[in-house]
Order: structure tokens, then C-alpha cells, then sequence
């Protein structure tokens, strides 16, 4: 879907480019002799909106200097060359660059540049307020992109005025408060995009209006009531994002006339009833997400019938067996299905998901036996999710041919094997073995020939013995678990070489030895645990350097001396300390002297 965003992206800027080029053509085949000289209203409302950003770190208006904004110097500003009016305004800054922005507010005089056609001003994060009543007046908009600053405020109701829109995209901003009907107005619309605000209440029966539509984003907000029936009247529409709301109801069987729709992301709401068979007649349809509603029956068999979809997620709801028969003779372009966490009792990996060519398998919770399956396709798969289930064995060869690994998930499992049988795939980044019966010592899997693609991997839940293993440079974890298992011996000081490590959980372990200084190295952690071990020593005060960490436990081991007083250490709750040998200082009770307070330093 990200990808679609990015096609509908660049299409705009395909079209406002097209669309100046072909006002800029009468310039070069103009006879007049006058350059064309900016109107001096416009320019003043140029001026005014500059004044109102007090910190551009975009560097762009500092260009809007001299008196001819048409002259091209003026960065973003475009120009009827015969008229001198600003019809276009592009300030875009799309890369996620926190350094580079615009601070402030939008100017109301922004509404007095009459002939604009083109208002994007995005990416620009820290630019406030609201959008400014006077909008209402650009009625030769064709185009108004606001997206990923921090609007606040409701939606003007005023916009339904401006009836050439054909693109309107405010999200990724603040906004709040219910959509408003006047939007309904709007019909050239072609794509409105209101993701990622606060908005609430219902999808206006108005937008029944919207002939001409062609994506529809309303994803992650919290708009209530029911999936408007007249979703289905719009015959272009081929996106379509309500995820992450508090939509509530039936599918409405009319949104199945939709025969162009490619994307139906419907996933996080609170729907429910029977997936409609008719489904089977979006003909087009690339995306299903209906995840995480609450669905139940049976997975209609007409699904088979998709031919284009590659994506089909039905995750988080009360779907029951058994999967219909004909889904393993058609879906041929399927490259990824997650059925996780629904009321199925599979019992083994359905023969067609496993001896496809797919990219994706999450089968998690589905009642799942047996060994482990075994992949006749391997070398496609990226991502596997098969935790909560009730796998037995070990690994045999698993692994094997799995080339292309990144994600694996078989926590939860009752996999019984040593460490030394898994092989980490060079490309693997996350792997999650959490809660099952696994043995043997981690410099098995964690020793200098991890790949430096690892970011995560959780062994917590097992019966893992030996020791920490020593960390060489250059690995990229970012979460290590280890928690409740029987490893013993110290941390090693080079733990100091994790530097990407943002999670860090050792607890409920066999763990002796200090708590090394070389853990204040680790300036992204956010996430402490190494909670009932056997540490001695002192908290060294070197942890005061680590600016993000949000969570600390030291409970039950053998600590000494003073904890490090400052922030996040002396507001931790004192049970984050409690059932050690002697510490003391904030927020436990001071300590008796200055003796005492450097032990174990
Ligand atoms: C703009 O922001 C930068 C970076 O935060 C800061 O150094 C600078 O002082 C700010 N300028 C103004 C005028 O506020
Ligand atoms: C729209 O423009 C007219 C005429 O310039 C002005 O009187 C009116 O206040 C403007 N509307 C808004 C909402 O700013
Ligand atoms: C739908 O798209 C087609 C082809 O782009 C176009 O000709 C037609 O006018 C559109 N329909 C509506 C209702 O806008
Ligand atoms: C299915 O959707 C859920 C979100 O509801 C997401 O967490 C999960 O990763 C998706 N599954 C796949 C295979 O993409
Ligand atoms: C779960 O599925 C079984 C049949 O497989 C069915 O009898 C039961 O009612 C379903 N439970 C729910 C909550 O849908
Ligand atoms: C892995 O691939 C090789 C070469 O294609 C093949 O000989 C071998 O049998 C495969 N192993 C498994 C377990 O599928
Ligand atoms: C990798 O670790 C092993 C055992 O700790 C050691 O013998 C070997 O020299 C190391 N190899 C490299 C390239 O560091």
C-alpha cells in the first residue's frame, strides 16, 4: 500500500508538472516583450505567509527575495506568465530528515493568491495552527496537499467550495473533530487522502458525491458508524485505506460492484458478520486486509476467484474452519497470507501454502501440530510466522534452503532442540524462539560469524545454558532476550560493542559477576532488565550517559552501594531495586556514608 501511496505521489507531480509545462508554453511562443512581473498583491501574500515561519531549516524562502516572484528565483512559486499571478506553490520536503523543516504557521493571506491551481506545502513537520479559513477562497485549486505537518484544528468547512479539487490530502497532521459534509461537494475529486489525524465521528452520507474518485485514505484515525453503502457507486475508485478507525457493521455487499478496485484495506476496525462471498467479484483485487475485526463464519471459497491478489490478510478475527477446498486451485499470484489468530484448527501447513512460491506464511494460533513443515519452495520465503501452536521436535532441516529469510517467529511452540541445530541465514534480521524447550549454549548461534543483518532475536522461555557470549564490532542488534533461562557466568564487558542494542533482557538468569561499565556505552537503550540473577557490585554510574532508557529493573540479585543519582535512575519505583544486598540513595533511602556509597564503583 505504501508503494500505491508513492505511485499516487509521483502521478501528481507527473500531472502538476504536465500541467506547468503547458501554461509555461505560451512564454516561449509570446511575441510580448514584457518579462513577466509578479503581481503585487500576490507577492505581499507570499510575504506575509515567509513571516510566518519563524525557523525554515529547508533553506527555501530564504530564495523569496527581490520584488519579481515570477522571476523563478522564487523556489516552490510558479507564475501565469502572461498575467503574473502565482498559480502553483510547492513546498515539498518528503525525506524523514528531522533537522529539516519549517516552523510556524500558515498564513491566512495564502487565501488571497486568487489564481492558484497547486497549493502543496508538505513534509514540513512543525508548521501549526490551522488551515486558514481563507482557503475557502482559492476556488481555482486543482490540487491542495497538506500532508505530514502539524495541523491543528478541524477540517475548514469552507474547502467545499473549492469545486475544481481534484486532489486533497491532509494527513499526517492534527486535525480533529468530525470530516465535514461541504467535502461531499467536491465532485472532481480523485483522490482524498485525511490519514493519520484525529478525526471522529461518521464518513459523511455526502461523500455519496464523489463520482469521479479514485483513492479514498482515511486510515488511522478514529471515524465511527458504518461503511457508507455508496462506497460501491464509484466505478474508478481502485484504493481504498479505512484501516486503524472504529468503523463498526457489515461489509455493505454494494462495495463488491467495485470491479477496479486493486487495494481494500480494512484491517483494525470493529467490523463484523460474515465475509460477503461476493467478494469474489472484485476482479482487480492486488490487497485484502481485513485483519483485526470480528468477522466469523467461513473464509468464502470465492476468493479462489482473485486472480491479481498477492496479499491476503485475514489475521485477528473469529473466522472458523474449515478453509474452503477450492482456495489451493486458484489465488495463483498469492505471495503472502496471514490467517493467524482465528477460530481455525488446521492441524498441519494446508499442502497449497506450503508448496507454493510464496513470500509470506503466518499460520500463528491455528492449532498447528506435528514437526515442523517443510518448504518444497523455500528459497522465496521472507517471512514466517508459526508461534502459538503446538509444534513438537526439533529443527532437522528447517533451515535449509530458507535463503532468503528475514522474519521468523516459532515462539510458544513445544520445540525441543539443541541451539547448535539452527542456522542462521545470512540475511535473517529478527528471529523470535521465545517460550519452547530449547537447550545448549547461545555462542551456538551469537558468536563472529553473526550476520550483521541481525537486529533481534528472542531466546527467552528456554532451558539455555553456558555462558554470554563475547560481542565482537560491528553487529547490528537492536533487541537481545535471553530472559528466563539457566545462563550462567558474567556479562561480558564487550557487551560495550552492541551500540545499536535499544532492549536488553537478561533476567531471571544464573548471571554472576559486576554489572559491566561498558553498558553506559550503549546510548540507544531503552530497555534494562537483569532483574533476580546473582550480580554483585554496584550500579556503575557510567549508566547515567544512556539519555532514552524508559525502563530499568536491578530486583533480586546481590547489588551493593549507591545507585546512580540522576535522571531516569532515581525516579525509577524502588521495587525496580528492591531484594538486592545494600543499595541505597534515591529513590531508596539515602545511604549512611560517602564510604558506603562508592562500594562496588
Ligand atoms: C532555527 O532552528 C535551529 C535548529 O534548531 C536553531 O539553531 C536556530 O537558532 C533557529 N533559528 C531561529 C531564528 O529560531
Ligand atoms: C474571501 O475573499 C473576500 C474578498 O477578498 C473577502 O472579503 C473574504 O473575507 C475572504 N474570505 C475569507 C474566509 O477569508
Ligand atoms: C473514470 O475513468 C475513466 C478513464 O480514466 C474516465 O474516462 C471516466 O470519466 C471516469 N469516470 C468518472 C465518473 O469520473
Ligand atoms: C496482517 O495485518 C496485521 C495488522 O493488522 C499485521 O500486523 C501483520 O503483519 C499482517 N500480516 C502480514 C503477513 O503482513
Ligand atoms: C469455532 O469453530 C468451531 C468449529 O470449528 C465452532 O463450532 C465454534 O462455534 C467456533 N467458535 C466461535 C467463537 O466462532
Ligand atoms: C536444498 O537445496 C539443495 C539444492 O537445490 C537440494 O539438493 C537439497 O535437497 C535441499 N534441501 C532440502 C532440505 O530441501
Ligand atoms: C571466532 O571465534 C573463535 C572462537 O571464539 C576464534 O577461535 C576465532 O579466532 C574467531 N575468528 C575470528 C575471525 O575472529
Amino acid at each position: 500500500m505504501q508503494i500505491l501511496r508513492w505511485v499516487f505521489k509521483v502521478l501528481l507531480i507527473i500531472f502538476s508538472c504536465f500541467h506547468m509545462l503547458s501554461e509555461s508554453l505560451p512564454q516561449t511562443t509570446s511575441e510580448t516583450q514584457t518579462p513577466p512581473v509578479c503581481s503585487d498583491a500576490d507577492r505581499a501574500a507570499l510575504l506575509s505567509f515567509k513571516a510566518r515561519i519563524s525557523n525554515d531549516t529547508t533553506d527555501i524562502l530564504s530564495s523569496w527575495t527581490g520584488s519579481d516572484c515570477c522571476d523563478g528565483g522564487w523556489e516552490g512559486v510558479e507564475c501565469n506568465p502572461a498575467t503574473g499571478r502565482v498559480t502553483s506553490l510547492q513546498l515539498q520536503r518528503p525525506d524523514r530528515d528531522a533537522s529539516i523543516y519549517m516552523k510556524g504557521t500558515l498564513s491566512p493571506s495564502l487565501g488571497s493568491l486568487r489564481f492558484l491551481e497547486v497549493m502543496a506545502i508538505s513534509g514540513m513537520k512543525h508548521i501549526r495552527g490551522p488551515i486558514p479559513e481563507s482557503f475557502s477562497n482559492l476556488t481555482h485549486l486543482i490540487q491542495l496537499i497538506l500532508e505530514d505537518n502539524s495541523l491543528e484544528g478541524n477540517i475548514p468547512s469552507g474547502l467545499g467550495h473549492l469545486s475544481l479539487l481534484q486532489g486533497l490530502s491532509l494527513s499526517g497532521n492534527r486535525l480533529r473533530g468530525q470530516v465535514p459534509s461541504s467535502l461531499g461537494n467536491l465532485r472532481n475529486l480523485q483522490l482524498l487522502n485525511l490519514a493519520r489525524n484525529f478525526l471522529s465521528g461518521p464518513i459523511p452520507p455526502t461523500f455519496k458525491n464523489f463520482q469521479a474518485l479514485q483513492s479514498l485514505d482515511l486510515s488511522f484515525n478514529m471515524l465511527s458508524g458504518l461503511l457508507p453503502d455508496s462506497l460501491g457507486q464509484f466505478k474508478n475508485l481502485t484504493f481504498i485505506d479505512l484501516s486503524n478507525n472504529l468503523l463498526s457493521g457489515q461489509m455493505p455487499i454494494s462495495l463488491f460492484n467495485l470491479a477496479n478496485l486493486l487495494d481494500l484495506s480494512l484491517s483494525n476496525n470493529q467490523l463484523t458478520g460474515q465475509i460477503p462471498d461476493q467478494i469474489g467479484a472484485l476482479k482487480s483485487l492486488t490487497s485484502l486486509q481485513l485483519s483485526a475485526n470480528r468477522f466469523t463464519g467461513h473464509i468464502p471459497g470465492s476468493i479462489s476467484r482473485l486472480q491479481s491478489l498477492w496479499s491476503l490478510n485475514l489475521s485477528r478475527n473469529g473466522l472458523s474452519d474449515p478453509l474452503p477446498d477450492t482456495l489451493g486451485r486458484g489465488i495463483h499470484s498469492l505471495l503472502s497470507i496471514d490467517l493467524s489468530y482465528n477460530n481455525l484448527s488446521l492441524g498441519t501447513v494446508p499442502d497449497w501454502i506450503r508448496s507454493r512460491q510464496l513470500r509470506a506464511v503466518h499460520l500463528a494460533g491455528c492449532k498447528l501440530r506435528g514437526t515442523l513443515p517443510s518448504f518444497p519452495k523455500p528459497d522465496s520465503l521472507n517471512s514466517i510466522d508459526l508461534s502459538d501452536n503446538y509444534f513438537t521436535g526439533g529443527f532437522s532441516n528447517f533451515f535449509a534452503n530458507l535463503t532468503s529469510l528475514e522474519k521468523l517467529k516459532l515462539s510458544n511452540n513445544q520445540l525441543k532442540s539443541d541451539l547448535s541445530e539452527i542456522r542462521l541465514q545470512e540475511g535473517l534480521s529478527s528471529i523470535d524462539l521465545h517460550s519452547n524447550q530449547l537447550t545448549g549454549s547461545l555462542s551456538r548461534i551469537l558468536n563472529n560469524k553473526t550476520s550483521n543483518f541481525l537486529e533481534v532475536i528472542d531466546v527467552s522461555g528456554n532451558q539455555i545454558t553456558g555462558g554470554i557470549p563475547e560481542f565482537g564490532e560491528g553487529l547490528n542488534l537492536k533487541v537481545l532476550n535471553l530472559a528466563s533461562n539457566r545462563i550462567a557466568s558474567h556479562i561480558p564487558s564487550s557487551i560495550s560493542n552492541l551500540i545499536e542494542l535499544e532492549r536488553l533482557d537478561v533476567s531471571r538468569n544464573q548471571i554472576t559477576g559486576t554489572v559491566p561499565t561498558g553498558l553506559g556505552m550503549l546510548l540507544k537503550l531503552q530497555w534494562l532488565d537483569l532483574s533476580i540473577n546473582g550480580l554483585t557490585g554496584g550500579i556503575p554510574n557510567s549508566l547515567l550517559g544512556i539519555e532514552d532508557l524508559r525502563h530499568a529493573n536491578f530486583r533480586a540479585n546481590r547489588l551493593c552501594g549507591e545507585i546512580p543519582q540522576g535522571r531516569p535512575y532515581n525516579i525509577f519505583p524502588a521495587a525496580a531495586y528492591a531484594h538486592n544486598m545494600c543499595l541505597c540513595g534515591k529513590p531508596l533511602p539515602p545511604c549512611r556514608g560517602k564510604k558506603q556509597g562508592k562500594m562496588g564503583q
